[in-house]
């Protein structure tokens, strides 16, 4: 089966809109100038410039996502965001339970199912991330962990058109150090074979890898049975950083 890639930039807490604005525009126009467009391509600005990121897309292939959700439409909630505004505002996407919300917010599998299932209620498309620690990979535990992250934090009524999978190893993220490709590749193949169990379309979920990802490693994740697609940070941030990022995905 064919998957359409998804590559995915998460510009966490990063981001004041004239800079990003730029940024913005820089990565749209290289996206219409490129021969052609085989992947899905996102960003996840911080919720502030969410609308301003989705206007100056508008016309573009490039769609933009919110980076959490709360789990409810509304209510008193001060500080959060629903996905039903994140779609207001005109995200498509939404990231539920990247390790920095699982760590610095506590929230755990039952959070983030119920959050990505108001993302898809909401008509965004979730992206649950899992992912180990290095202690867990360390133990052995990894493919445990992973198992018990995917059948909690999955979506009730999930699809392969509404939820996306990153698998993002903690200790990875934001380190410039990442598994070897043999590690990666087990852990997809495990996670595609979890799904089966769990819904009739998992061939065709885009399953991706975030974690240190840049230009020079991107080709090869991406080359890599059942990763079909990267969740990107640091490199993100910069239009001239994503692009060999995403050309994997172009062709
Ligand atoms: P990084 O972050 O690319 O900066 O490691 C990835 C992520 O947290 O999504």
């Amino acid at each position: 089966m064919t998957v359409r890639p998804l590559i995915a930039g998460n510009w966490k807490m990063n981001g004041l809109a004239d800079e990003s604005s730029a940024e913005l525009k820089a990565l749209a126009d290289l996206l219409a100038n490129a021969d052609t467009v085989a992947c899905d391509v996102l960003i996840c600005p911080p919720a502030t410039l969410i609308y301003q990121m989705a206007q100056i897309s508008k016309d573009s292939v490039l769609q933009i996502g919110g980076q959490d959700c709360h789990a409810n439409v509304s209510g008193a909630h001060t500080g959060d965001t629903s996905a039903a505004m994140l779609k207001d505002a005109g995200a498509t996407y939404a990231i539920v339970g990247h390790s920095e919300r699982r760590t610095d917010h506590g929230e755990t599998n039952a959070v983030v199912k119920a959050k990505a299932e108001a993302a898809i209620a909401a008509g965004l498309i979730a992206i649950v991330c899992v992912g180990e620690t290095l202690e867990q990979r360390e133990s052995g535990e990894t493919l445990a962990v992973i198992t018990d992250q995917v059948k909690n934090s999955l979506p009730v009524g999930a699809t392969a058109e509404n939820t996306v999978i990153a698998y993002e190893p903690v200790w990875a993220i934001g380190t410039g150090k990442t598994p070897t490709p043999e590690d990666v590749a087990e852990v997809h193949a495990h996670m595609r074979k979890d799904l089966a169990g769990l819904m009739s379309d998992a061939d065709g979920v885009r399953l991706l890898y975030g974690g240190s990802v840049k230009g020079s490693n991107a080709a090869e994740l991406m080359a890599l049975d059942n990763v079909n697609g990267a969740l990107v940070g640091g490199a993100s941030l910069k239009a001239s950083d994503f692009w060999p990022i995403v050309e994997t995905g172009l062709k």
